[in-house]
């Protein structure tokens, strides 16, 4: 991705985060019921807030829906999903965290799952994640 087109939509900033275990399986969250795109796995992460850099969101966004305490030197960015939703255009930066404290636990009721890079095509994902796996298995 290396151009973004005005289409005049609402633009929104989710950093997203592969955290990584030591067995290299990633951590996939499964939207919650009541949330759009409920069901589907995505990379743990969430909305960029006023002010903030997407690293600073994730090490926010780590410990509020996991309870994982990480900093930002230990984020590695790898690529980003751009992607055309109806009513908005995402972008969305994707880290790789090897370096974190804490057993992840589902503290928004979300489904949370290890998987290894491969498995991943198995879960369905959000068209914006899904481009991304690509580059986890090349990484990993
Ligand atoms: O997680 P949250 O609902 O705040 O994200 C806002 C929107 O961004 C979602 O409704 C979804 O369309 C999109 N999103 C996504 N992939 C993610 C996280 C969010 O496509 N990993």
């Amino acid at each position: 991705m290396s151009e973004v087109k005005p289409t005049g939509k609402r633009l929104l900033l989710v950093a997203a985060c592969a955290l990584v275990d030591t067995d290299r399986r990633v951590l996939l969250a499964q939207r919650p019921e009541g949330k759009q795109l409920a069901g589907l796995w995505e990379f743990p992460g969430g909305k960029v807030e006023p002010g903030e850099t997407p690293e600073q969101c994730l090490v926010r966004e780590l410990n509020e829906e996991l309870g994982i305490e990480t900093e930002i030197p230990c984020l590695a960015p790898l690529t980003f999903a751009s992607h055309s939703y109806d009513d908005f255009h995402l972008l969305m930066p994707l880290y790789v965290c090897r370096r974190f404290r804490g057993i992840a636990q589902p503290r928004e009721g979300q489904g949370l799952k290890w998987v290894r890079p491969r498995q991943m095509r198995d879960y369905p994902m959000p068209p914006a994640d899904a481009p991304l796996i690509q580059f986890l298995i090349d990484l990993l």
